[in-house]
């Protein structure tokens, strides 16, 4: 479904965004796979590679001002062009919002917003450049684009302890509409996904301690788990989604079944908050 495409995801070392480039890889798309950790997205490189498919791993941080062009540089030197960038980086920092730093406010709506942003800025000299030079040259555009981008039901419905995370997958919705809008002549899609609990490292009851080393400070991960089983109450597919079926919503928008798709959110969530 994806032979001759280049895909770019971000936070691929690990859960959903793993899962998804394992899931275009499968399809004969080329991907290219970041994380934050250089191990992990080398580790899934590696596994795509071995199970026949291409892929290459560009290990960096998304909310590096400097970072966006390089990846992008990264993939063309790599692969020649982009055809689907998926925004998909991202980790929790909650807390209570009247005792929310700066900091914490800050570094999530950078990793959730403003690096989606970026990495869309950056990707426009590989997707907008040469969809318009396309349409000057033939009248159409046929070689197929599209941007992904990662949302939550914490965006779209707010969550307690989540005021932070919340506002920049609220904000990565108006984000994906505005694009969808900007680059729609160019024939270039953009869409969200918004999902709601994925069992992943970032969902895993928060007894087990887990965290992430984000600029040298732990951040610690998880969802306290009597809460984690009252969300599950609230799904009504009862069980939170595996990582694969979680990226099946990121490859479904992405496909030519999608073709007319565009600035949508599409909320893969078992049915949570209908
Ligand atoms: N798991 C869920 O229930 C759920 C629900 C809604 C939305 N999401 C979103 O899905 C996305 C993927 O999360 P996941 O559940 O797979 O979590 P995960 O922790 O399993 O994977 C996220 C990956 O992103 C990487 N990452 C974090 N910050 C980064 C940065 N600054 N630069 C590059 N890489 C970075 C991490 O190292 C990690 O490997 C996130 O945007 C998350 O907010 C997840």
């Amino acid at each position: 479904m994806f032979e001759n495409q280049v895909v770019v995801i971000t936070g691929a070392g690990r859960g959903i965004g793993a899962a998804a480039a394992r899931l275009f890889a499968q399809h004969g798309a080329s991907v290219v796979v970041n994380d934050l950790d250089e191990e992990p997205a080398r580790d899934v490189a590696d596994q795509i590679a071995s199970a026949g498919g291409r892929a290459q791993a560009i290990a960096g941080d998304v909310t590096d001002p400097g970072f966006p062009a390089a990846i992008m540089q990264g993939a063309v030197e790599a692969f020649g062009k982009i055809n689907v960038l998926v925004n998909n980086a991202g980790f929790t920092w909650d807390g209570m919002l009247h005792k929310m730093s700066d900091e914490q406010w800050q570094r999530i709506v950078d990793v959730h917003a403003t690096a989606p942003f970026r990495m869309i800025r950056a990707v426009a000299p590989y997707m907008r450049d040469p969809a318009r030079a396309e349409l000057d040259a033939n009248g159409e555009i046929r070689e197929p684009r599209c941007i992904i981008n990662v949302s939550s039901t914490s965006g779209l419905h707010g969550n307690i302890g989540q005021a932070n995370y919340a506002t920049g997958k609220l904000g990565i919705v108006g984000l994906t509409k505005s694009v969808a809008k900007e680059w729609g002549r160019f024939a270039i899609r953009c869409n969200a996904v918004a999902f709601g609990l994925i069992d992943t490292r970032l969902t895993q009851p928060k007894e087990r301690g887990v965290a992430i080393n984000v600029s040298g400070s732990d951040v610690s991960l998880g969802i306290p788990g009597r809460l984690r089983d009252r969300v599950q109450l609230g799904i009504p597919l009862g069980r939170p989604a595996t990582p694969e079926e979680a990226a099946g919503g990121i490859l479904l928008l992405a496909s030519p079944m999608a073709a007319y798709i565009t600035g949508h959110t599409l909320e893969v969530t078992g049915g949570a908050g209908i």
